[in-house]
């Protein structure tokens, strides 16, 4: 039974811990500590602190959320709230059957056709990285993080927007990296009132103005050349509604770059960074993808038609996801109340999907904090529930990205894991922070050599 229905008020409300007790722990490493209340309390709980999360961590009620989807699961709450004074009305934010004309107007945007398209544009901006790593001396430590994050950043403006991006590149993203927070931080909290004078504030409403300034000039400057350009812009210029051939207003044009910005630039660099960490601590894995890339690339870089020869290339980022998934935490609310496993959740409830915690769900995943890239070979994955392995969210809000973001990692790993041995400096903590995405708080120092000395 899937639609939610009057719930009777003598089911009880979920189990979990006191007020003293939640905030402490929240305020150590959510993702961490949530996981941990599931061991405690089981796949429904409740967590108030200064607000009631309800966190679901049963793959089968994650799949009732994900599917129904609006209305009866909607995403009215503080966290898209706040992501929306950046993002307005873009496909993250967005819900209902507006989001569900952009999405049918944007899905052949990424079909596999035009993504696979993207190779040769990935390949020069990592071809850039390969250039700046192979004049690095083997003790020179470097904030890998900011590398792959800049990379990544060059990847996302060379597709939306071909060249045109090159002059405010770094002024973007350092801009979104200041924006990107944590909803539920005190700063992001007082953003949704501009009008209150705060430092945050007045930083967020600058910076605002600033990258409104540059994609209205971006998107008014195509326009004005006439030329149509097979990059994004390009396809969002020319997207027409199927029913009414309306084109896209210019506010939702820029609500949808500026969307896609954010979702597709640091969560693919979050994702290098944690592999490469990963390959680091296990060098027998490490060896393994090596021999296949040198195998069957010989060093040249990969190309989109490429990687079914390369599935433990596959593998290795899906493990590494399944560890650190860069969304570590989703969030919807109720329409009415609903029953899971055996308790009520009321109307209007918060409630919380983290792949984080359903990544390393002990019934799902046997030594769930094993780094082993071999549980996603094809015979392992057959028998496992498709919900307990999240990284792109699943249902009609699946990433919209998917296709480009593993195509984008696959090439860039392909191109430096043969040329380069990536190590930790010793000594540097790697503490993950659970913020917008799970990433190292204090970002990872790195050496690199290349792989032939
Ligand atoms: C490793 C990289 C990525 C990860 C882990 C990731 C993960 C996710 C997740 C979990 C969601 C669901 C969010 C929610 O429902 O609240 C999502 C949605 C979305 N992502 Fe990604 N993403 C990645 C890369 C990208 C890229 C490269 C793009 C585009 C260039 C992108 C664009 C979007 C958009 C537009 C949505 C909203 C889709 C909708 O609701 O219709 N993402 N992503």
């Amino acid at each position: 039974m899937n639609a939610p229905t009057t719930v009777s008020a003598n089911v009880p409300l979920p189990p979990g811990p006191g007020f003293w007790r939640s905030l402490a722990g929240y305020r150590r490493n959510p993702a961490t500590y949530f996981t941990q209340l599931t061991r405690e309390y089981g796949d429904v709980l409740r967590w108030c602190g200064l607000m009631d999360i309800y966190l679901l961590n049963d793959p089968e009620d994650v799949r009732r959320v994900m599917t129904l989807a609006w209305p009866q699961y909607h995403k009215d709450n503080i966290d898209y709230r706040i992501l929306r004074l950046t993002m307005g009305n873009g496909l993250v934010t967005n819900d209902g059957p507006d989001w569900v004309r952009q999405r049918r107007l944007m899905q052949p945007m990424f079909h596999n056709r035009v993504v696979n398209g993207f190779d040769g544009a990935i390949n020069t901006c990592t071809e850039a990285l390969v250039q700046r790593w192979s004049a690095r001396r083997a003790d020179d430590a470097f904030a890998l993080d900011r590398d792959l994050s800049r990379l990544t950043f060059q990847v996302v403006g060379a597709t939306l927007f071909g060249a045109d991006i090159d002059a405010h590149a770094d002024e973007v993203a350092a801009m979104l990296e200041v924006m990107n927070v944590n909803p539920k931080t005190l700063r992001a909290l007082l953003t949704q009132w501009p009008w209150i004078p705060t430092r945050g504030n007045r930083e967020f409403a600058r910076h605002l103005a600033t990258l409104d300034r540059i994609v209205y000039g971006l998107i008014e400057r195509r326009r004005a050349s006439d030329e149509a350009r097979n990059d994004l812009l390009g396809l969002l210029l020319a997207a027409r509604d199927a029913d009414s051939g309306e084109a896209m207003a210019e506010k939702q044009i820029r609500d949808e770059v500026v969307t896609l910005m954010l979702a597709g630039h640091e969560t693919s660099s979050t994702a290098l960074g944690w592999i490469f960490h990963l390959l680091a601590q296990h060098p027998v894995i490490e060896q393994v993808l090596v021999d296949e890339l040198v195998r069957e690339l010989d060093g040249r870089p990969a190309q989109a038609g490429d990687l079914v020869r390369l599935p433990y290339l596959k593998q290795v980022v899906q493990e590494s996801m399944r560890l650190y998934p860069p969304v570590w935490g989703m969030s919807r609310s109720l329409a009415a109340d609903c029953e899971f496993g055996g308790y009520r959740l009321p109307r209007g409830a918060y409630v919380a999907i983290l792949p984080y915690a359903l990544h390393r769900h002990p019934a799902h995943w046997r030594e769930p904090e094993r780094f082993d890239p071999e549980r996603f070979s094809p015979q392992r994955s057959a028998k496992r529930h498709a919900y307990c392995y999240l990284p792109f969210a699943a249902g009609p809000r699946t990433c919209i990205g998917l296709g480009m973001a593993m195509l984008e990692i696959q090439l860039v790993l392909a191109r430096l894991v043969p040329l380069f041995r990536v190590r930790p400096v010793p000594g540097h903590p790697i503490v993950p922070l659970a913020s917008v995405t799970y990433r190292p708080r204090f970002g990872i120092r790195a050496t690199v050599t290349p792989r032939t000395r």
